[in-house]
């Protein structure tokens, strides 16, 4: 298909799309043309500009089939769309006004037929007509060519995209949207006219979306000497919308939470997605877009690399330490979880029943954590020869992870062979690290381990190559010898260190160097001197948080395990003038009940809570004075984004929370002044889920002013559901269940639906409570939901899907909901593949 002109007469109700294909047949052979659609009627189709009669084509399964008898021809259908009752926010949509479209991975066939696959590429020539006043925008891919006035009211643009495509990549937007205007100039001198668009009302919040787009580009130019490539970059921001963002050829389409940031409603976690993800849709320019993927097995390919580059742009723009720490938290949390659960897949899997499903942590996260293994292994030199090379050979191409692969060996000169195990097994490797002291030879020997548990369609697991990065702290002085890395490749290996008299402290995986478990029997002592001592950022928060899982999971256990180098290790860490505060708010952070529960052989949530509420009362109240210290300190200066000024408010939130935990009369009211005063989200949302966890009155006069404040701002009102839905109240659970039913929540917007069933299940003491009602309200929610937007409902399945994890009575009532949600009619193939999956 080298060619398509689309023409689309577009309105809410009724839009009429007519698609002229230029068609070849490809190879020698005889088979009539397939053309996917989904819930499409051919009301019109023409071969060579002649109409066939019904008889002369056939429905297939929603795809349309033409015989042809040449070798090349023309191809013209015409079909109606209803985009207004399209709610599964697949292909063409109406969102707030406006009329945009959501091709990946296969909506594109729900908008015209065509050959839905990403290795069909193809130049699309597109012509929009709408009405003007209510539709005054039209965009679409690539550089605007040609525009002008029809009667009655009418106007149309045509748009031209110069760069072959897969269909999965088309977008366009019609609607009133104001324009954050800027330009940019590449580093070989051509300008582009960039444009973020959005309602008139926000465009106060587009700044910052506008300097992550101008950084990103100077930063892809400056690391990987990628330069963009068309006039014009456009960005439009919907309030209705699957995921976070979408790609299209330069035509990005966000979930408008991910462009919208001001002081008064964005946290600096907001800031930071909204940069990050910026980043990520801009990336794909290159690793995604001039380089696709020849089928979706493949998605990790984009995915994978994306993230990797996204991650490394935003440790670039604020602190590298941080980063690491926020995405290996991410990592273990989501990642980890689908690994160890019924739906663990490999990197790239070798089978999907609807490739929606396909988005997950291992294909993204994972992925990137691959592609950070392999520069780690290459070094940055090396590692940018072998990205040069790849994107020189597959430029215009649909590739494959292998292609990724063989680029790194030959860019790189390196060799692969067993790496590229990573990509075919599921599951996450565990190395069991042991080290040993000969006093009379003065060597230390280092022996590990790995050992992978199968997973569903891999029984048996072989030993992975996994890099990792070492240094042996010597006792006496208190130094490291530095860094080394390691390759472990086999079941069992050593390694042998000379010239230590004393046995010396082990720091293992420093930087997270790979996406694995370390099991080591380092004592509390040890830990706590790497607590306090390690050079590496990472390892360095690493100890502090096992030292923290080792008392956990030992109480937990009923152990009596004595918790006081826990609490010296967190004064010592917080009066430690030459940490920044950023690191040290993430340092003293207790592990998640989540993390907690992945520790043990089976999850306990009210044990859990219960044993994390203990310490963390206990850190609260010992150090309380020094977290009054660390609140009281007020900031001088007015908001500002520069590290520094986010590292002090996530201190000062920390140390908020540790002061409500402490139970000091006071807690409550100061975390209400905290709320009052603020000036900015970060402090005011922390202050509201401080007083959330507690029974205050103060907790109800906090969310009824929030409420009132933001009930007709979405993306904050979100910020009010999912605040309660997180909250570590004892009342959870019908507390969301009221929600539910509020007059403001709704369905049809998935990010109203995550903020309250997504954190929701995702609040591990709440979701488990032992009455069942919590798998039972997210059931009758995916039920419900299926109905309507059945992407967004399968992504509420997997936390059902861990019963294997608890007590046989809650597993008897998660399976009988996955059974319950199996048993209804009509169910989408996106809800059934998670389903009967997490049941297996
Ligand atoms: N490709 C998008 C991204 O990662 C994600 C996405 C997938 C968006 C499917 C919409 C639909 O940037
Ligand atoms: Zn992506």
């Amino acid at each position: 298909m080298p060619d398509i002109a689309l023409y689309f007469v577009l309105d809410a109700a009724r839009t009429e799309v007519r698609s002229l294909l230029k068609v070849r047949r490809n190879g020698a052979h005889d088979r009539p043309l397939k053309l996917d659609g989904d819930e499409l009627t051919p009301l019109e189709v023409r071969v060579d500009g002649q109409p066939l009669t019904p008889d002369q084509w056939a429905m297939e399964g929603g795809a349309l089939i033409i015989p042809l008898g040449g070798e090349e021809h023309e191809v013209e259908t015409l079909v109606g769309l209803a985009p207004q009752s399209n709610s599964k926010l697949m292909g063409l949509y109406a969102s707030g006004g406006l009329l945009c479209t959501q091709c990946e991975a296969e909506g594109f066939r729900r908008i015209t037929f065509f050959p839905d696959r990403p290795d069909v590429l193809s130049r699309y020539s597109v012509r929009l007509e709408a009405d003007k006043r209510l539709y005054p925008v039209l965009l679409a891919n690539g550089d605007p060519v040609e525009k002008g006035d029809l009667p009655d009211g009418r106007h149309w643009a045509r748009w031209n995209d110069p760069y072959p495509k897969p269909c999965y990549l088309f977008a366009l937007v019609a609607g009133n949207l104001a324009c954050n205007a800027d330009s940019f100039t590449t580093q070989s001198g051509r300008n582009v006219q960039l444009g973020i668009w959005v309602k008139e009302a926000d465009l106060p919040r587009t700044a910052h979306a506008m300097q992550a787009l101008k950084n990103s580009m100077a930063w892809d130019e400056r690391v990987y000497g990628r330069e963009y490539d068309l006039d014009v970059f456009n960005i439009v921001a919907v309030a209705d919308f699957n995921f976070g963002a979408m790609e299209n050829k330069g035509l990005n389409i966000f979930n408008s939470r991910y462009i919208l940031a001001d002081p008064d409603t964005a946290t600096d976690l907001d800031y930071d997605g909204v940069e990050g993800v910026v980043a990520h849709e801009y990336f794909h320019n290159w690793s995604g877009n001039r380089v696709t993927c020849r089928d979706w097995f493949q998605l990790s390919l984009k995915e994978g690399f994306t993230v990797f580059r996204d991650q490394n742009f935003s440790a670039d723009m604020g602190s590298a330490a941080v980063k690491r720490i926020e995405d290996v938290r991410v990592l273990r949390a989501a990642q980890f979880q689908e690994d160890s659960g019924p739906l663990a897949h490999p990197v790239r899997p070798e089978s999907y029943m609807e490739i929606s499903n396909f988005y997950t942590a291992t294909i993204y996260n994972k992925g990137a954590e691959l592609i950070r293994m392999m520069a780690l292994m290459l070094g940055p030199e090396r590692f940018r020869a072998g990205t040069d090379l790849y994107f020189e050979r597959h430029d215009g191409e649909a590739a494959t992870c292998e292609d990724f692969v063989r680029a790194m060996e030959e860019g790189g000169g390196i060799d692969l062979a067993q790496f590229r195990r990573w990509y075919e097994q599921a599951g996450t490797p565990h190395v069991r690290a042991l080290l040993t002291h000969d006093a009379a030879s003065g060597t230390a020997e280092l022996t590990l381990e790995q050992h992978m548990a199968p997973t569903p369609g891999q029984p048996g697991k072989l030993p992975m190559a996994i890099p990792l990065r070492v240094a042996l702290f010597d006792r006496d002085s208190g130094k490291s010898r530095g860094d080394e890395l390691l390759m472990l490749t086999q079941a069992r290996q050593s390694f042998t260190f000379d010239d230590f008299a004393t046995p010396p402290i082990l720091s293992i995986n420093r930087g997270f160097s790979a996406p694995v478990i370390i099991e080591t029997d380092r004592s509390q002592a040890d830990l706590a001197f790497l607590s306090g001592h390690d050079d590496d950022p990472f390892a360095r928060y690493e100890a502090m948080q096992q030292l923290m899982v080792n008392v956990l999971v030992g109480r937990v256990g009923g152990q009596m395990v004595d918790d006081a180098a826990v609490i010296a290790a967190i004064r010592d860490t917080i009066t430690d003038p030459l940490l920044d505060s950023a690191f040290i708010a993430e340092a003293v952070r207790l592990p998640s009940e989540a993390y907690i529960g992945d520790q043990l052989a089976q999850v306990d949530p009210d044990a859990i809570h219960a044993t994390r509420d203990a310490l963390q009362y206990r850190i609260g109240a010992e150090l309380e004075s020094l977290w009054r210290a660390i609140h009281g300190k007020t900031q001088a200066n007015a908001f500002s984004l520069s590290p520094a000024a986010k590292g002090a408010r996530k201190l000062r939130n920390m140390a908020l929370l540790y002061l409500n935990a402490s139970g000091a009369d006071d807690g409550a009211a100061i975390a209400f002044g905290q709320f009052s005063d603020a000036d900015n989200m970060t402090e005011r949302q922390a202050a509201l889920a401080t007083l959330a966890n507690g029974t205050s009155a103060e907790r109800e006069a906090a969310l009824d002013i929030f409420y009132n404040r933001y009930r007709d701002d979405a993306l904050t009102l979100d910020k009010w559901f999912q605040t309660q839905a997180f909250a570590f109240h004892p009342d959870t659970v019908d507390l969301v269940e009221e929600l539910g039913r509020h007059p403001d929540f709704t369905l049809s917007n998935p990010n109203r639906v995550r903020s309250l069933y997504g954190a929701f299940a995702g609040n591990q003491w709440a979701f488990h409570h032992r009455s069942g009602k919590g798998y039972r309200m997210v059931a009758d929610c995916i039920i419900a939901l299926d109905k309507i937007n059945p992407q967004t409902a399968a992504r509420l399945v997997p936390p059902l899907g861990r019963w294997r994890r608890f007590d046989e009575e809650r597993a008897a009532m998660m399976r009988a909901e996955l059974q319950r949600i199996l048993s209804q009619p009509g169910l989408s193939r996106d809800v059934t593949e998670q389903a009967s999956k997490s049941l297996d």
